[in-house]
């Protein structure tokens, strides 16, 4: 069991307070939505956590600060997947983007192979990742991630540009991975957290960098609240 624990976490960007004092407990094996507006600070929050940015407050790991590891340690136990593909792509083929973390990790390639057939991607394995579709550059980033199969994996927006088959994808793996992983989504879209009810631990709102709610999953059924905090009610598009 892995435990994740944030305390009075503080993310302050050009001296504003992105993240404010932030306390949360995550236990693996889980999955997790944080769920909020556009600028509420859920990239932000998922950085933190991967140690990618500084902040104020505490982020442990089975009670060792993300600061305290070493970077590569910290690479072995946390996944981060950016929300913009582009962010984190910078080899020249799709194959060596994917292969790049099991090299650097010293992990076995076994892996890929499972991935570009989970993902269906490997007729894209010579091309530049930079010349990828909006849902192709998708698939390839999260799969250069999860290829190392990190305890802890933080996914930012997965859903996005994603069609039916990608984001069946998606969903197919984080059924499969909730009951072996803890696994965070940042998302500003209640459709994929409602899709995942009956798997999801617990979804908390995100609002100007503050944790001011722990959602029910029901909840999301409920078009005035949904509203009321912003968010896209799920039938909003039948209207
Ligand atoms: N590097 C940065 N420079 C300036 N402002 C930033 C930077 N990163 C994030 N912000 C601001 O911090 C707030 C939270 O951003 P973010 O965490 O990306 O929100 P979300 O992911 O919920 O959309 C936004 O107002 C955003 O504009
Ligand atoms: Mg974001």
């Amino acid at each position: 069991m892995t435990r994740l624990s944030i305390r009075n976490l503080t993310v302050k960007i050009n001296g504003k307070q992105v993240i404010r004092n932030v306390s949360l407990e995550f236990k693996s094996p889980s999955l997790f939505f944080i769920l909020g507006q556009n600028g509420s600070g859920k990239s932000t929050l998922l950085r933190a956590i991967a140690n990618l940015i500084p902040f104020e407050g505490e982020i442990l790991i089975d009670g060792k600060d993300v600061r305290e590891f070493r970077r590569k340690e910290l690479a072995r136990v946390v996944g981060y997947v950016w929300q913009n593909p582009l962010y984190g792509f910078f080899e020249e083929t799709v194959e060596r983007e994917i292969k790049f973390i099991l090299r650097n990790l010293n992990l076995p390639e076994e892996n890929f192979s499972e991935i570009i057939d989970f993902f269906e991607i490997s007729h894209l394995l010579n091309r530049s990742p930079f010349t990828l579709s909006g849902g192709e550059a998708k698939r390839v980033s999260i799969s250069s991630v999860i290829v190392a199969d990190q305890p802890i994996i933080l996914l930012d927006e997965p859903e996005s540009e994603m069609d039916l088959h990608g984001l069946s994808k998606i969903i197919e793996y984080l059924k499969k991975n909730a009951s072996k992983k803890l696994i965070i989504v940042a998302t500003h879209n209640p459709l994929i957290a409602y899709k995942l009810r009956n798997t999801v631990k617990a979804i908390y709102f995100l609002k100007d960098g503050q944790i001011i709610q722990e959602i029910n999953p029901l909840r999301l059924e409920d078009e005035d609240f949904l509203i009321s905090v912003g968010l896209i009610p799920i039938n909003w598009w039948f209207k």
